[in-house]
């Protein structure tokens, strides 16, 4: 793991660097990891955990998580009692902010990732209904678009590519 960690120390140390010089005071930088453990070798929650502890001691201002769910647990079975989430979180401990993406549609799933996040992130939600945060916001939860129909796709011009990528990742939210 610290052979594997050379390259992103560095490059995170880089990047602090560049933006320490520029002397810009507002220019945020964060540290975006995915726990993924279909390949072996992979990046297992043990890794990330690892990974996250290190980075949390770094002048970065948040940590993002992206989790094809919010929560989702691994399949170590150390780590079977809560979701990959909650034990990031806890190995964060407050030191860093911590954001989360990951199939976050309704008020309850946002309210669940709040438990064990400081942000939510809300990536195909948004495409699918551009007014998302208005209308949890303004508690019109029930006006959300939740499915995305050709009409819609068109509407709201949705590029192909994304399209393409929908299809590939959240063919379930489309309607055709
Ligand atoms: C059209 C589209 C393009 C994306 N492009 C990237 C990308 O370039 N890099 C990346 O790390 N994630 C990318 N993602 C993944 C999102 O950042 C996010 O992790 C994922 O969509 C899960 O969140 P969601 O369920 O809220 O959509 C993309 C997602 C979509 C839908």
């Amino acid at each position: 793991m610290e052979k594997r960690y050379t390259f992103i120390e560095r490059v995170v140390d880089g990047v602090i660097e560049v933006v320490k010089e520029s002397g810009k005071k507002d220019f945020i930088v964060g540290y975006r990891f995915s726990p993924r453990e279909e390949t072996d070798p992979g990046f297992n929650l043990e890794e990330t955990l690892w990974l996250v502890d290190k980075l949390a001691d770094k002048e970065l201002d948040y940590l993002h998580i992206s989790l094809t769910r919010y929560d989702r647990a691994t399949n170590i079975a150390k780590y079977a009692d809560k979701s990959m989430l909650q034990y990031v979180y806890e190995k964060i401990n407050g030191r860093l902010p911590l954001v989360s993406v990951g199939d976050i549609h309704t008020r309850e799933d946002v309210e669940w990732v709040l438990q064990y996040s400081d942000i939510a992130a809300i990536g195909t939600g948004v495409l699918i209904d551009p007014k998302w945060f208005h209308k949890i916001l303004a508690n019109r939860d029930s006006e959300i678009r939740t499915k995305l129909n050709l009409q819609d796709k068109d509407l709201l011009m949705i590029s192909p590519g994304t399209y393409a990528f929908m299809e590939m990742k959240t063919s379930h939210l489309l309607v055709k």
